[in-house]
Formats: C-alpha cells, sequence, structure tokens
C-alpha cells in the first residue's frame, strides 16, 4: 500500500554508543506518532541492529531495517547475515541492490532475485534500489538501464510478494556528492518506474507501490523533491546521521 516513507541508511558509520545516542535523539525529536505521520525506518550497521531496535518507541512511526542480507536463511558463509536473523532481531525491511554493494560486492540482478525471495521468506519488506550512472545518464540511456535492472532483478515477483516491495530510485552520480537529481529529473524517471510496474503487473500495484528516492536529499531539498507527484518520500543517507536534519526531512511532506 502506498505510504509516503523515508528511511535512513547508515551505512558503515558510527560506533555503538553512536548509534544509541542517534536514535533517541531522533526518537525524541520525532516525538508520539500521529496518524499524518511517513513511514520511517532506520537502517542501521547489523551490530547496532538489536540495540538500536530496543530504543524505538513501541507503537510509533520508527521501524527497523537493515543493509542487505544473505540469499540463503542460513549456512556455512562466514561473515554473512542471513533474513530470518533480521527478522529475529525485529526488522522489518531490508535494503536489497543498492549501487555500492552492486559495484563493491559485484551484487547482481540474478543474485538480487535470490536476496528478494530469502528476504520475502522471512517477513521483511524489501526496499529495492535502482539507478543508473552518469555514463549512462549522459548517453541517454537512463531509462533502458532502469528498466532492465527492473526486469531482471525485480519483476520476476508474484503479484503478492511484489507488493510488499518498496523501490527506491538512486541515481548514482547523485549519491554522497552533494549533487542531488532536480524534482523534474526524479519525478521523470518516478514516473517511468509506475508505468513499467503497471506493464509488469496491474495499474493498481502502480498506484500502490512507494516509490523514494536517494542521492543528496537534504533537509533543504526534501520538501521540493517530495512535493512530486510520484516521489513518496525518501532513501536518505550522509542526513541520515544528523537527527535534527533526519527529522525536518521527514517533515518535509
Ligand atoms: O541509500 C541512500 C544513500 O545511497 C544516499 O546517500 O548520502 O547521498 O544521501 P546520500
Amino acid at each position: 500500500m502506498r505510504q509516503k516513507f523515508v528511511a535512513g541508511n547508515w551505512k558503515m558509520n558510527l560506533v555503538y554508543s553512536g548509534a544509541l545516542a542517534l536514535i533517541s535523539e531522533i526518537a525524541d525529536l520525532l516525538g508520539p506518532a500521529t496518524p499524518t505521520d511517513p513511514v520511517v525506518v532506520v537502517c542501521p550497521p547489523f551490530p547496532f541492529l538489536s540495540g538500536v531496535g530496543e530504543h524505538l518507541p513501541k507503537g510509533g512511526s520508527l521501524h527497523l531495517g537493515a543493509q542487505n542480507c544473505h540469499q540463503k536463511e542460513s549456512g556455512a558463509f562466514t561473515g554473512e547475515v542471513a533474513a530470518p536473523m533480521l527478522a529475529s532481531v525485529g526488522c522489518e525491511y531490508v535494503i536489497l541492490g543498492h549501487s555500492e554493494r552492486r559495484q563493491h560486492f559485484r551484487e547482481d540482478d540474478a543474485l538480487l532475485g535470490q536476496k528478494l525471495k530469502a528476504a520475502l521468506a522471512a517477513g521483511l519488506k524489501p526496499i529495492f534500489c535502482v539507478g543508473e550512472s552518469l555514463e549512462t545518464r549522459e548517453a541517454d540511456d537512463t531509462f533502458d538501464f532502469i528498466s532492465k535492472q527492473l526486469k531482471d532483478g525485480l519483476f520476476h515477483l508474484s503479484n503478492e510478494e511484489f507488493a510488499q516491495v518498496v523501490i527506491a530510485y538512486e541515481p548514482v552520480w547523485a549519491i554522497g556528492t552533494g549533487k542531488t537529481a532536480t524534482s523534474a529529473q526524479a519525478q521523470e524517471v518516478h514516473a517511468f518506474i509506475r508505468e513499467q510496474v503497471a506493464r509488469a503487473y496491474t495499474a493498481a500495484a502502480a498506484t500502490d507501490v512507494s516509490i523514494l528516492y536517494g542521492g543528496s536529499a537534504n533537509a533543504q531539498n526534501a520538501r521540493e523533491l517530495f512535493s512530486q507527484p510520484d516521489v513518496d518520500g525518501g532513501l536518505i543517507g550522509g542526513a541520515s546521521l544528523k537527527a535534527a536534519d533526519f527529522v525536518a526531512i521527514v517533515r518535509s511532506f
């Protein structure tokens, strides 16, 4: 079901004391949940999940997510973390297909398809990332590239499985660069993604899916981005590490 939605991807930052301080400050600044609140998700590094999860106000708008999961539910995979483990510490969401994992860990569409299935089987809601490089955009290949990521990585899911997914459009050239997509650029690609969902599934599925923007979103530009008809919220990196900025983004609808 389509929702206003803001997720904070903490990436590989902080130590435990800093993570607990950050979530406490975010919870304090957000205050008691209201019916108009967006869904707010924080995605700490694996070691902090349990501790941060314990600091989420019960029944509030704050939810716990992870930044990745293995494609198997258990086994001899030293150093890896399985989706059932994430669910067992209170995770409801998991980011999959982030460009940094596609780039640094060679995650391809076939592997991401397995990870999506593992996450869904564990009851997690995937936040599935797509986005083009600067070279692809400058070659005017953005739509073909995104369409392929969706078809090869996501559209194998059943209607019921897809209904659990949140999509995040993160132009690689905007991630961590301060070079945010314009609201027109974001709207254009979000509308294209929604159209691809309608073709692959149904018009209702396209209406219902939440599509987030990520890539140098911050307290100053979030309102303009979120005002676009097909932008349902944001997947926030750097600005999610500052409680006041992150909460300002949450309040930008
Ligand atoms: O997953 C969100 C992240 O990739 C965006 O990072 O620092 O540009 O907001 P940032």
